[in-house]
């Protein structure tokens, strides 16, 4: 794997991720893994947000102190990007959100794009695309290549799960992106779902099974 994906098979996450994957999982328990686990996958993707002093005093002193400066931007792939959207939003409150609507032709496995909303913004800040699934590739893609063409310059992409070929084809389109995932499964089957993954992800979030 190339030093510009990052796979975080921390324990916890691995743990959650296994609750994700089992069928039986309730809607509730599926939806609250997604949460912790972007919250996991989300203090690694901001590990080098830029930092500026400001003066505060402590009940000793006064110091120096950091904090980060207002440059983010989460960009959900909607509908299961929905899922991990809250998470990044609790580390992040002055986030500002984009919307980018995609489905997959269940026929062709093309991305279908029907909405997209960005912050005006969007070229200053460093964005974050959030999917829970990277299967082929194409709809993470298309939707970097919607939020490019409105000038961003920093991307990163965080999903739970990714597929070796959504990786590889990801990359390709676009290698200035780092990739942060919590763990890369096998293959994709005939139906472009991914193996063992853990099936619809966005039906499993909103129970519309
Ligand atoms: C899923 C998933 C990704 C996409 C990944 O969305 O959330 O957006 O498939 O597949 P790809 O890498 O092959 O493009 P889906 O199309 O099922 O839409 P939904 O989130 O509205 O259910
Ligand atoms: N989208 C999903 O929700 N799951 C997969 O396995 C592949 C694409």
């Amino acid at each position: 794997m190339d030093d510009k994906v990052y796979v975080m098979n921390h324990p916890l996450i691995q743990h959650k991720l296994s609750i994700m994957r089992d069928k039986n999982t309730s809607v509730k328990d599926f939806r609250d893994c997604a949460h912790e686990i972007g919250l996991l996958l989300g203090y690694e993707a901001t590990k080098d947000l830029d930092l500026e002093d400001y003066e505060i005093e402590t009940p000793i002193t006064k110091m120096t102190a950091k904090r980060t400066k207002r440059q983010v931007a989460l960009v959900p792939i909607l509908r299961a990007g929905l899922g991990m959207v809250d998470a990044l939003m609790d580390l992040i409150p002055a986030a500002k959100i984009g919307h980018i609507g995609l489905y997959r032709n269940e026929e062709t496995l093309e991305p279908v794009e029907y909405y997209c909303k960005l912050p005006n913004d969007i070229k200053e800040r460093q964005v974050l695309v959030l999917d829970p699934m990277l299967a082929t590739g194409g709809s993470a893609t298309d939707a970097i290549t919607m939020i490019k063409k409105r000038g961003a310059k920093r991307i990163k992409f965080v999903c739970i799960i990714a597929a070796p070929s959504g990786i590889e084809a990801l990359r390709k389109a676009h290698p200035d992106v780092d990739i942060y995932c919590g763990a890369v499964d096998d293959h994709l089957n005939e139906n472009g779902y991914i193996v063992p993954g853990l099936g619809d992800a966005g039906d499993r979030l909103f129970g519309t099974l």
